[in-house]
């Protein structure tokens, strides 16, 4: 096949040859299974899962403290938000998790702290929501894809939690695993990647203030095919890092597995900043579209490197090659 740059193909199109086999063997279950009916409009998709929710069957208000962290680019429009999305569970094609996802319960939840930490054992949602006083930080994302979204996302630095869970001096990672529910979500019956989801972070990045642990967008709580009821969002980093409906946070000694470094090392690796001067083997990284902005004509955007937070996270990597350690 022809490799062309991602800005005159289908996204979809430069996912890895097993993701893209995935997708016709997930529609055909999702027809098996009776699914092709389900799409639902955004709100009311929400009422059937046990997410907060008003009796109008609209996402409950969670607003935020606006944040000196948070970009002026101008925001996504929502409906591209929460209906253009990469959940793999909920299916490879990009608008599947708006389709599928209300089926996933997002209460009850709690998340399991494990690993090399004071203080282990399972946190409530509810408790998680209360831990810290919830800020808006509209960031800049960057998808690996070629494309990227402002998005204005409500929540607290994931280093509030972590100093609460109180590390010991092993801890030098940090390891996060997304829910595995193989009756709501769907596409873990197809092996596009191995699950569950997982992602990682080395110690100095899960602490930095620009981490966010992730409740919601746009002024509500978070709609389930962007990761309800609590996902990561690392602004520098390209967009997968930033791992949704998390279930288990470890603390570890040594680098943990990331999910798409299992499923193609040589195109992912653990850190997968922002980098333009880094190519992908397959596509240039140098520029991108902004979603709900930059038609397929128009002239791409210069991509910055850390996604333009390079002022606030460039210390953290100094020394290292950028180009081994991708
Ligand atoms: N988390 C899980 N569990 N499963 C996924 O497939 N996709 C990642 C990331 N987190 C993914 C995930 C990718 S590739 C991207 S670009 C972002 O979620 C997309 O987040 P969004 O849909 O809220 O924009």
């Amino acid at each position: 096949m022809l490799i062309k740059p991602p800005a005159d193909i289908d996204p979809s199109e430069i996912t890895p040859r097993n993701v893209y086999e995935a997708r016709r063997t997930f529609l055909r279950q999702a027809a098996a299974l009776g699914l092709a009916g389900t799409m639902l409009p955004h709100a009311t998709a929400q009422t059937a899962s046990a997410a907060p929710v008003t009796e109008q069957g609209k996402l409950a208000a969670l607003p935020g403290k606006s944040s000196t962290l948070s970009t002026t680019d101008k925001l996504t429009p929502h409906k591209d938000v929460v209906t253009y999305n990469n959940y793999y569970e909920f299916g490879t094609d990009k608008h599947q998790p708006a389709q599928y996802a209300h089926r996933l319960r997002t209460r009850p939840w709690s998340v399991m702290i494990e690993g090399e930490v004071k203080n282990k054992g399972p946190m409530n949602i509810e408790d998680l929501l209360k831990l810290a006083p919830m800020e808006e930080r509209i960031y800049r994302m960057r998808c690996v894809e070629g494309w990227s979204m402002v998005i204005p996302w409500v929540g607290y630095s994931l280093a509030e939690l972590m100093k609460r869970v109180e590390p010991t001096s092993k801890a030098k990672y940090v390891a996060f695993t997304t829910a595995m529910q193989p009756d709501t979500m769907i596409g873990l019956r197809i092996p596009a990647l191995e699950w569950p989801y997982v992602e990682g972070l080395r110690m100095d990045e899960a602490m930095h203030p620009l981490t966010l642990l992730t409740f919601g967008l746009y002024g509500e709580v978070l709609p389930n095919q962007n990761g309800a009821p609590v996902r990561l969002v690392v602004p520098w980093k390209y967009g997968f890092k930033s791992i949704k409906s998390i279930d288990k946070i470890v603390l570890m000694e040594t680098q943990p597995k990331t999910s798409w470094n299992v499923a193609a090392a040589h195109e992912y690796g653990f850190y997968s900043n922002v980098n333009p001067t880094v190519s992908h083997p397959r596509w240039s990284q140098a520029t991108e579209r902004r979603i709900g902005e930059d038609g397929f004509l128009a002239p791409k955007r210069k991509t910055l490197p850390f996604n333009g937070y390079a002022e606030q996270v460039a210390g953290l990597y100094k020394g290292m090659d950028l180009k081994k350690f991708y």
